[in-house]
């Protein structure tokens, strides 16, 4: 993950810097820092934690250079201290890094035996004193493509140079890097959100790409060291999405958005006047497909779980469902009959590119559902579709998860009805349920002061259980996910049948236990596992669209949800869910939009 700015300018260039460093802490926020050219000689400066505490050092003690670079880290090789914050200067150059350099150890050995003495115990600074070794002989161009050579791994890059002080050079390979277009000076970014309050011109790097920015030009070189040209994007302007406004946290926002995100997502695909799903040129004719394999990572993951439960219901296709990370390092059988979807918020999540380009290499047909269409996922696949849920700040997925899951809802019955395993009046009474969505989940975000109550009860808890069936199982997972990531509190998600398994015995007298009981086909059998909890002291939290009290009995709280189609319900179960996570962090006063160890794009392995 981490975070890269850059700026080459003619005018001061810190406080910009810094405030795109800002907009970059959801990627890392371990520690920060900034180095520009003064009088001719790197100035650098670092901190730990967030970018308000860089701000303050260049407060007391500013760094007016017309161009420079800043980093924020989400720390791999080397605890998160000063040392070990980017950027990492020699005399001659100084380098931001986003990626990982798995030969650095070796690397690391030859420079000490050439005398260079290392500051850190990072990866990046083999980069530093490789360019530094290399500038020695060659010029610009030829000493960075020297070092990258020697690189495995991957790698986004900013560098400045005090000999070529009027350039800020980026590349990339594997971690995703754009430049930006401003009047009188260029830019240099880990993704368009932090350029965008600069400029909307945009141009992403692709694998191999280098380029060298100075205020008025920017130039642009392949692997082979020869330059090319590159197509220069206009962003559209989703400036005030990306703002708290009256919210406390973006969390906040981003789930009381949810009826939007809804609303929108619907809007885009469904044809008001024809009540039908758009989805021209889709990669693959839906009647031929003999599987479909949903890949992801995280909360997307989640999203495709649920989604194979629609598909199985729906399309009588063979699905498959797989962690990225694990996907790309199976032994696959592709077929060409097959369709991969691939699953990202950020769109540049690294194992799952990494599973994607596994796909093309071996000429799968490949689609992705993704928040940023800019992305590197998107532009990988053959085919996108785009979750329209506007920019997601908090690290926790919320709004974008039932972005996907409506994408990934839409999609299954589109291809349902195409492969003709739905009547056509079928089809039509599940596209006038989905319309509806918006507003249950309007009604459903009403549970906010509940849910506010029954946080409370996790305060003394030493860890929380969500059980589910069918497809309320990975919507369990989820809640267990949210409540970790955000409160820190132990908690686990399981399929409500796999206690008696194991997990059962995890159940003491108060323990917090979410049962997650729609009135499906598993109603019963999930309220019988409700009962073996609650005989062994677990404290039930009962969420369900069935009001009966007799069922409630023993219950300590019971939530209930509107009524849906019963294919709906897991939009509405994962709203609670979140809000109970939610509650329990802020109760516990944890940093809501950015919980520790995480970050928002994880772009390393
Ligand atoms: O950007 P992506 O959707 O690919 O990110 C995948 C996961 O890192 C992400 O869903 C993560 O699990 C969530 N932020 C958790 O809330």
């Amino acid at each position: 993950m981490c975070g890269i700015i850059g700026i080459a300018s003619n005018k001061s260039v810190a406080t910009n810097i810094i405030q795109s460093l800002k907009k970059l802490e959801y990627r890392g926020y371990d520690s920060a820092g900034i180095a520009t050219i003064v009088n001719g000689d790197i100035d650098e400066k670092k901190c730990i934690g967030r970018v308000d505490n860089l701000e303050k050092i260049l407060f007391k003690n500013p760094s007016n250079g017309p161009l420079g670079i800043g980093h924020v880290r989400w720390a791999t090789h080397g605890i998160p201290n000063q040392a070990n914050a980017h950027p990492h200067s020699s005399e001659e150059v100084s380098v931001v890094h986003n990626g990982i350099i798995e030969n650095s150890n070796e690397l690391k050995k030859n420079l000490e035996k050439k005398g260079y003495k290392f500051k850190s115990q990072t990866d990046t600074e083999v980069i530093t004193l490789l360019l530094t070794d290399f500038l020695k002989k060659f010029d610009l161009i030829n000493a960075i493509n020297k070092t990258l050579e020697k690189l495995n791994g991957s790698f986004a890059l900013g560098i400045i140079f005090k000999k070529y002080n009027n350039v800020v050079v980026g590349a990339r390979r594997g971690s995703p890097l754009a430049v930006g277009y401003g009047p009188e000076e260029n830019y240099l970014g880990s993704d368009s959100y932090a350029l965008k309050s600069m400029t909307n011109k945009i141009t992403y790097l692709d694998d191999g790409d280098l380029c060298v920015l100075t205020s008025g030009k920017v130039e642009f070189y392949n692997l082979k060291n020869i330059k090319i040209n590159k197509e220069i994007l206009t962003l559209s302007n989703d400036k005030h999405a990306a703002e708290k406004g009256d919210y406390k946290d973006f969390m906040s926002k981003e789930i009381n958005e949810q009826n939007i995100t809804a609303k929108t997502c619907i809007k885009e695909y469904v044809d008001q006047l024809k009540q039908d799903i758009n989805l021209y040129n889709f990669p693959i004719k839906p009647e031929i497909i003999n599987k479909i394999v949903l890949i992801g990572c995280g909360t997307a993951y989640h999203s495709c779980v649920t989604a194979k439960y629609w598909f199985e219901e729906l399309t009588n296709i063979a699905i498959e469902v797989d962690i990225a990370s694990e996907f790309r390092y199976r032994k696959i059988i592709f077929d060409s009959n097959n369709l991969y979807i691939f699953v990202s918020q950020s769109g540049e999540t690294a194992d799952t590119l990494a599973a994607l380009d596994l796909c093309k290499k071996n000429k799968a047909k490949t689609c992705s559902i993704v928040n940023v269409v800019e992305s590197s996922i998107a532009r990988t696949s053959e085919f996108v579709l785009p979750i329209h849920a506007g920019p997601e700040i908090g690290v926790a997925s919320t709004k974008t998860f039932i972005g996907q899951m409506l994408v990934l809802y839409i999609l299954a019955i589109k291809i349902s009805e195409v492969r003709k395993e739905i009547s056509r009046s079928d089809y039509t009474n599940k596209i006038n349920e989905l319309k509806k969505l918006p507003d249950l989940i309007q009604n459903t975000l009403n549970c906010q002061d509940k849910m506010q109550i029954i946080a409370k009860d996790f305060l003394q808890a030493r860890g929380a259980m969500f059980l589910g069936r069918g497809l309320s199982f990975p919507i369990a997972l989820e809640g267990a996910l949210k409540l970790k990531e955000l409160s820190y509190l132990h908690a686990e998600g399981y399929p409500a049948g796999e206690m008696k398994h194991g997990p059962l015995a995890l159940i003491e007298e108060g323990l917090p236990v979410v049962i997650l009981a729609p009135k499906d086909r598993y109603f019963e059998k999930t309220i019988s596992n409700m009962q073996e909890v609650i005989a062994r002291g677990g404290k039930v939290i009962l969420i369900s669209n069935e009001s009966n009290n007799i069922i409630s009995e023993n219950v300590r709280f019971t939530l209930k949800i509107p009524a849906t189609d019963d294919l709906l319900t897991p939009f509405l179960m994962t709203i609670p869910l979140q809000l109970l996570a939610y509650h329990v962090a802020s109760l516990k006063n944890c940093d809501i939009d950015k919980p520790r160890n995480l970050a928002k794009s994880v772009t390393v392995e």
